[in-house]
């Protein structure tokens, strides 16, 4: 296997969160992955360690991935890939609307190339993607293409290796934890961690769509994984749902007045659309299951600062409902 770049910051703090524990009656504690990075801040640098590794190896000279107009993985993408002296190209579902903000305004300063395209045009996403690195290979330049999210196989291996990190720690420090708790959106991060032989449950919490659609996809990366020596237990992981509240980034006042509250008590931020609901399902599961997560908790944060621009409208409004 290609070794990985060390692009990430990685042996992450692990946090116990004492307000929030001592309000919700269990003991939560936090994994730091806000802080693997500055502008490669978050899970997705966790994965290109060991995806642009191949790109570099085979002498790419072009990344090209795709996200949502806000996406931290597209964000992580462009970083990253001018570390590397690589030149960015971003497929974005969405329409620019104005100035640039959050993650979309460091994509134009990176200068990465941007295609965009509406939800029609995404479901296509990767012929889409095949088509611009074959013009550009006409061009004569070298492309790499990533999936979405940097969700498979390869992108997995990041959260293996993430969890075996996790597991070193907790040992180090005489914890076990029942449950590990954390977003999904694509499934890498989740499938990493499912296949990372932690001795906790692993419990991914939809963002949008359904419980089946990302057991699916975890099963698939896993499948594509075996090539490469993982294996995904039957049991011991899974996918919650009922916590995508109105949708894929959309955040209800409720949720935002809950992540704000968590800022208030531990100093951290979260965002409206990956950890800010992960949260959330931890407060309603620790109200309402707290069996469901055991005694102790480990919450997975995964990054997502920049999301948080553009929406002070909307928090403002939660803090004064
Ligand atoms: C901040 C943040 N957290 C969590 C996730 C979910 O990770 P994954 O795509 O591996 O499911 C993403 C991306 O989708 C993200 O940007």
């Amino acid at each position: 296997m290609i070794p990985p770049l060390s692009l990430s910051r990685a042996d992450t703090p692990l946090q116990r969160l004492e307000r929030p524990s001592r309000r919700l009656g269990i003991d939560v504690w936090v994994k730091r992955d806000d802080l693997t990075g500055s502008g490669l801040s978050g899970n997705k640098v966790r994965k290109l360690d060991f995806l642009l590794a191949q790109a570099v190896e085979q002498g790419a000279d072009t990344v090209i991935t795709c996200g949502g107009i806000q996406s931290n993985h597209c964000r992580a993408t462009a970083v990253a890939a001018r570390q590397l002296g690589l030149h960015p190209v971003l497929l974005l579902r969405g329409q620019p609307d104005g100035d640039p903000d959050g993650n979309l305004l460091l994509d134009r300063i990176l200068g990465a190339t941007l295609h965009w395209t509406d939800a029609q045009g995404y479901a296509r996403r990767d012929q889409r993607m095949a088509e611009l690195a074959r013009d550009l290979r006409a061009a004569g330049r070298r492309p790499f293409v990533i999936p979405e999210g940097g969700s498979n196989a390869v992108g997995a291996l990041g959260y293996v290796r993430a969890g075996r990190e996790l597991t070193a720690q907790a040992i180090a420090r005489g914890l076990s934890f029942d449950s590990v708790v954390c977003a999904v959106g694509s499934g890498g991060t989740l499938a990493g961690l499912a296949m990372a032989g932690l001795d906790a449950r692993v419990l991914g919490v939809a963002v949008c769509d359904d419980r089946a659609t990302f057991r699916a996809r975890v099963q698939a990366i896993a499948a594509e994984g075996a090539a490469l020596g993982l294996r995904l237990p039957d049991a011991g992981w899974d996918v919650l749902e009922g916590h995508q509240g109105r949708g894929y980034g959309l955040a209800t006042p409720e949720e935002l007045a809950i992540q704000v509250r968590f800022a208030r008590e531990t100093g951290i931020f979260l965002d409206p659309v990956y950890t800010g609901k992960a949260w959330c399902a931890i407060e309603h599961l620790a109200a309402t299951d707290p069996g469901r997560l055991g005694g102790r908790v480990l919450f997975w944060h995964t990054g997502g600062l920049f999301g948080l621009f553009g929406r002070g409208g909307e928090l403002v409004a939660a803090m004064s409902s």
